[in-house]
């Protein structure tokens, strides 16, 4: 999909389809209120038959208006204008984009940019259209033998900006609204995957496909004897239950002063969760597909950022592994060696995530990171804590947790702190070992956080429960390419805010 942006009076448009915003009840947002004054009330006359009201939701396709230069008016309902926030707006060029697509038109002028969002400028507005057009195009059909939708005629988004002087903002909002959907995509193109393809050595090929792509990414894979001899043993102890080698991917992102620490983002990739030997109950396992949607955030999220060529250093690190039960897998009551040193009583192997992700952390340590973030598919209990709007958040350096809650907003994709407190540590108690990798009913999606954090003292570092987040259940199933907008919201905040201190440097 093409995207311009574009100032300019939408009754002079020469266009297959212009896109008109209406609130409720039949009032006119400032574009087609302009629209209507210049042919005469067309628009106002129409409406007052009753085919439109104004709710979000609704649309009305107009051919031929008389002497128009465009082809079609698509009228979208945008709800009362004084309720208009950032959700509503999402649903509002979401409904537009759906809209759209079932027109024949190929291009499209779109001036839904001129409803007024409180506190959002117009590029924030850009960038959520761009991500909802390529949302509601986001078809999973590679598998099936008759494709969803054979025919989309829509090449060409026009987006309009009410002032020249916003063109060059507009122009960057568009250029990260096409990265962030394109890392989006990927992300949930790989959490679709049958796991029966999607194993660690695919994520592995991917990561190496994508450092093809693109010059500033380098790509390194250690392989299980690797992480032997550096004393992963608990990274392993998940892998050893598989027929499939379990990889650590290592996926570098130069593009920043070299003396410029990087951000690590790590990712959870269990390709399969089966549970391991603590066996989980049958019905909707195919969803423990999903368990590897940290891992395709973080390669979603370096995709943006190479994209955007980002003045950063980016470091991904995915453990990529599958927990099933087998003769050589782990059992529950088995103690493991971490490359930590601290020793882990596994009492039961479906709490696996974590065992893959401490190792990880730990070998985090010596890219010296500026911050590191985990993202995880964690937790049940998260999903019971905080439902599935926001990714649990949980972090050791409250200025890392406030500038994801900030980046989370600013991108609607939201997060939630939980807390972290020491109080909860002694769940984890463990008469034989160091720590057991469990600790009871209660709290769960804290206790696993508190697991983590022992592994992550070395550094300013924020976990993120994904597992209520990463993937829809029921009959819209599938990825939904969450947290790629925050951690790419995340990393252009540390742009702004690096220039602002150079800024403030050469001063
Ligand atoms: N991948 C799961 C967490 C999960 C469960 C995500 C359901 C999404 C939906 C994780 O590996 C797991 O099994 N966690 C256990 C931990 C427990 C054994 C302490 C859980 O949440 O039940
Ligand atoms: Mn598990
Ligand atoms: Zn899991």
């Amino acid at each position: 999909m093409e995207f311009v942006v574009k100032s300019g009076n939408p009754e002079k448009q020469r266009t297959a389809c212009l896109v008109l915003g209406v609130y409720e009840s039949r009032r006119l947002a400032p574009a087609t209120e302009q629209f209507d004054a210049v042919y005469n009330s067309a628009l106002s006359n129409l409406l007052r038959r009753g085919d439109l009201d104004g709710k979000i939701g609704q649309s009305l396709l107009l051919f031929n208006l008389a002497d128009t230069l465009c082809e079609r008016v698509l009228l979208i309902g945008c709800g009362k204008e004084r309720d208009l926030d950032d959700r509503r707006f999402r649903q509002i060029a979401s409904h537009a984009a759906t809209a759209l697509n079932e027109t024949g038109a190929t291009e499209a002028v779109v001036y839904l940019t001129d409803l007024a969002v409180r506190g959002r400028e117009t590029d924030w507005k850009i960038r959520q259209i761009v991500e909802a057009v390529e949302t509601a195009r986001y078809r999973c059909d590679a598998l099936k033998s008759k494709k969803d939708t054979p025919r989309r005629l829509l090449r060409k988004i026009i987006l309009s900006v009410p002032r020249r002087r916003e063109l060059p903002e507009g122009e960057q909002a568009v250029r990260e609204g096409i990265a962030i959907a394109a890392g989006v995509k990927l992300t949930k193109d790989l959490g679709n995957l049958p796991p029966n393809l999607c194993t660690p050595t695919y994520l592995a090929e991917q990561a190496q496909a994508l450092a093809g792509e693109f010059p500033t990414l380098r790509v390194e894979v250690l392989e299980e004897a690797d992480m032997e001899r550096l004393g992963m043993g608990a990274l392993l102890a998940v892998s050893r239950g598989s027929a499939q080698p379990g990889k650590l991917i290592r996926l570098d992102y130069r593009h920043g002063l070299a003396t410029r620490k990087p951000y690590v983002l790590v990712g959870k990739g269990v390709t399969f969760d089966t549970g391991g030997i603590s066996l989980k109950p049958g019905e909707g396992m195919d969803e423990m597909k999903y368990d590897m949607c940290g891992a395709a955030s973080v390669l979603g999220t370096l995709r943006a950022c190479a994209e955007l060529q980002l003045p950063l250093n980016v470091i991904g690190l995915i453990p990529a592994v599958e927990n099933m039960p087998g003769g050589r897998a782990s059992r529950p009551g088995d103690i493991v060696t971490s490359l930590s040193g601290q020793t882990i009583e596994i009492l039961n192997t479906d709490a696996e995530g974590r065992l893959i992700l401490c190792d990880t952390l730990t070998y985090a340590e010596r890219d010296e990171p500026a911050a590191v973030v985990d993202i995880a598919t964690l937790t049940g209990a998260c999903i019971i804590a905080l439902g599935r709007h926001p990714h649990g958040l949980f972090s050791n350096h409250p200025p890392l947790a406030h500038a994801l809650q900030t980046a989370g907003n600013a991108a609607c994709d939201r997060v939630w702190e939980l807390p972290l407190w020491e109080d909860y540590q002694e769940q984890l108690d463990s008469n034989f070992a160091d720590m057991a990798n469990i600790g009871g009913k209660e709290g769960g999606a804290i206790t696993a956080a508190c697991f983590l954090s022992r592994f992550a003292k070395k550094f300013h570092w924020a976990h993120l429960d994904i597992a209520g987040t990463a993937w829809k259940t029921g009959k819209a199933k599938g990825a939904t390419g969450r947290p790629v907008p925050l951690l790419t919201q995340y990393l252009l905040d540390r742009v702004a805010e690096t220039e602002r201190e150079d800024g403030r440097a050469a001063h």
